[in-house]
């Protein structure tokens, strides 16, 4: 893992097997690497193209909050169902950090130096890249799938547990700016 990634991802420690968080740094490493965008471009851009111009809120902002929101979800129904509804911590957190890596692959830089969608984005949104980027690593299915189906694309699929959490994370701080 590089220190860029550890950096940007200080939740990547929270990935108890060593496999799973290194396959996990490195699909984002990949991303970079396809990608128009740098490191601290994602600390810059704000976190969606959907809610106009004013948005402040930036990527890395609302990405890193989706990880809280769906590991202390986790914890907090591992705490109250136990065995009735077990989640993978590790598979949970793995997804959240990598639902949006897809991202990178959806921007062009404009002629004023701003992100746009560009035409890559336009024909696969981030669930689709997100999964090709994660194979390409080695990323196991089951955190494949919370990728795939963490967006809206994902509404007709059975989703487990662990995509669930996540889907609501990222919706739940993604909503209510999009209603302001
Ligand atoms: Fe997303």
């Amino acid at each position: 893992m590089t220190d860029t990634i550890k950096k940007l991802w200080p939740e990547l420690d929270w990935i108890g097997d060593m496999e799973l968080r290194e396959k996990t740094a490195e699909t984002w490493q990949r991303a970079f690497e396809k990608s128009v965008l740098k490191p601290d471009d994602l600390e810059k851009i704000p976190f969606t193209l959907l809610c106009g111009p004013d948005l402040k809120v930036s990527f890395m902002a609302h990405k890193r909050c989706v990880v809280h929101l769906a590991k202390e979800s986790g914890e907090t129904m591992n705490r109250f169902f136990g065995k009735e509804l077990p989640i993978n911590m590790d598979v949970l957190i793995a997804g959240a950090i990598l639902a949006d890596v897809g991202k990178l692959l959806e921007y062009e830089i404009d002629s004023d130096g701003k992100a746009v969608q560009g035409k890559y984005g336009q024909y696969l949104r981030h669930p689709f890249s997100g999964v090709s980027l994660a194979e390409e690593c080695g990323v196991p299915p089951e955190v494949c799938h919370i990728i795939a189906a963490h967006a809206h694309e994902g509404d007709l699929v059975k989703r487990t547990t662990e995509a669930y959490i996540v889907h609501h994370a990222d919706f739940m701080a993604f909503e209510p700016f999009k209603k302001k």
